[in-house]
């Protein structure tokens, strides 16, 4: 990759950013009404078990299959698909099939012994989009639609897999940190150990990805890595090959914003086992460990920039307020081009991580298990701090501490007067008015922090006993 495309992707990606945080702000509402209704419900989708989407339920099985007939085993439908989910759609080919790179189509041969529907010349043909957004329209159009298709004829293989196929899309918001993470590795994660049990077999999995973009594959290569032992189909760019594989799934499973459900998990597997893969791909972490005394507790305090708002107006204040407290502080500030490897470093080595809200703080996935996360939550930013990282916060099982901050700390005070609305009751605000990117943008983009730090020292103290006993425990 040269640079001056690696500089494009860097304004891309800081564009993204910008764009996917006032979105994250619209899915969260939609999603929360969504889950409110299914807690309401408990039956309603989520509450299967996590082999419900490769057998049963709702399944848009194969036309092959009329369900007159009796069923056999050699019936088995050779597909099945599973739109039941709020996020997401997925299909599983069962049996032998070529993938045609040009038109994004598996093939699968028709039966060819006798009964199964003879008189029937119309393909079967299931489209499918494998993006774990389905609740978003928007986003869905721009993300490469594949055919499932039991037609002749069938085109021959060019390159012949042991293996079989797992396709999605790094398309769509793919491309910015939270997005990463959320649309793209947490539900890769949820579907290969959902399919597998065994770790070989899901490791050896050949992806097939659409919108793969260069960067993107380089900036990942080591978790990726992990997840497949074999070279990326990149979907986009395959030059008309085919390719043949013993089955397929189509499709990524998701459980919510940035979770992992182990009731929904075969073992239990939950964030904090997904942190373990990241560290497996990121690690080992701490090399020369010195003497316990000598160590002050690490904490990692996220910088942003000031042009994009939510920044910390103060931060070389707050920052001697952490010195002070007794801890060593990193000042992190990620840009695109930052190694994973070296954010991976300086987060899991600290004990304490303190950020502004905002997509940055993905990087808490990051923590060691045990570790202190303060997220400082703008006015207005409450049930967007909660969902996108304090709930999974829990789920990796970190200390998680939320600072809220007050009218009198928040920059947009000096605009609208401690009186108005904005101020005093941003829910109230918020709820008040239907949905305008103007609106979220003066929480969003036009609001700076200053911590009122007699306020915010009483956070440090708490994380500070806490990472004294980390560093105690575990000797660094
Ligand atoms: C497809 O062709 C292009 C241009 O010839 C080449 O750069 C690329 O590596 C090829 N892709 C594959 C997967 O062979
Ligand atoms: C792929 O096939 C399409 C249509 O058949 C053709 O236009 C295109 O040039 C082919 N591309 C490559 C790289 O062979
Ligand atoms: C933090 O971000 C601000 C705003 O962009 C910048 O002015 C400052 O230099 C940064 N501080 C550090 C220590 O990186």
């Amino acid at each position: 990759m040269n640079l001056t495309k690696m500089k494009k992707n860097s304004r891309n990606w800081r564009g993204i950013t910008i764009i996917c945080v006032v979105l994250m702000m619209v899915l969260v509402l939609v999603f929360e009404i969504k889950y409110s209704m299914e807690r309401l419900n408990p039956r309603h989708a989520h509450g299967k078990t996590s082999e419900a989407w490769v057998t049963k339920t709702q399944m848009d099985q194969s036309e092959l299959y009329t369900t007159k007939q009796m069923p056999t085993p050699s019936m088995a439908p050779k597909f099945t698909c599973d739109r039941s989910h709020y996020s997401y759609d997925i299909c599983t080919v069962h049996v032998s099939t070529v993938l045609d790179t040009t038109t994004s189509t598996f093939f699968i041969q028709r039966p060819t012994t006798g009964s199964l529907d003879p008189g029937n010349n119309n393909p079967t043909v299931i489209k499918i989009r494998p993006y774990p957004r389905k609740f978003e329209s928007f986003v869905m159009s721009n993300i490469k639609e594949l055919t499932i298709k039991s037609t002749e004829p069938i085109p021959s293989c060019h390159v012949t897999h042991k293996h079989p196929a797992l396709v999605f899309s790094a398309g769509g918001y793919t491309g910015n940190f939270f997005h990463d993470f959320n649309d793209g590795f947490i539900p890769l994660y949820i579907t290969l150990n959902s399919m597998f049990q065994n770790q070989d077999d899901a490791r050896n999995v050949v992806l097939v990805i659409s919108k793969a973009r260069d960067w993107w594959v380089k900036k990942y290569a080591n978790l990726l890595g992990q997840f497949s032992n074999h070279p990326i189909i990149d979907l986009d760019n395959e030059n008309n090959t085919t390719h043949c594989f013993p089955f397929a799934t189509i499709g990524l499973v998701s459980h919510g914003f940035m979770t992992i459900n182990p009731q929904l998990m075969p073992k239990s597997k939950s964030l904090q086992n997904f942190h373990a893969l990241l560290s497996k791909a990121y690690g080992p972490i701490i090399s020369n460990i010195q003497p316990q005394n000598a160590i002050r507790p690490r904490l990692v305090l996220v910088n942003r920039s000031i042009e994009h708002g939510r920044s910390l107006l103060n931060l070389e204040e707050v920052k001697l307020a952490i010195t002070k407290q007794g801890f060593d502080v990193i000042v992190f500030e990620p840009k695109a081009s930052t190694p994973l490897s070296e954010a991976f470093e300086r987060i899991s080595s600290s004990h304490v991580m303190v950020g502004v809200h905002g997509a940055a703080l993905t990087h808490s996935l990051f923590l060691r298990p045990g570790s202190v996360f303060i997220q400082v939550v703008p006015l207005g930013a409450e049930s967007v701090a909660d969902l996108c990282f304090g709930n999974p916060a829990r789920g990796m099982g970190l200390e998680y501490l939320e600072y809220r901050v007050r009218g009198e700390e928040s920059s947009l005070i000096e605009k609208y007067g401690k009186e108005d609305m904005v101020i005093k009751d941003p829910v109230g605000f918020l709820s008040g008015k239907t949905w305008s990117k103007s609106t979220m943008d003066i929480y969003l983009k036009e609001q700076n922090v200053r911590l009122n730090l007699v306020r915010f020292r009483k956070y440090l103290k708490i994380a500070y006993m806490k990472a004294r006993k980390l560093v105690n425990e575990r000797g660094y």
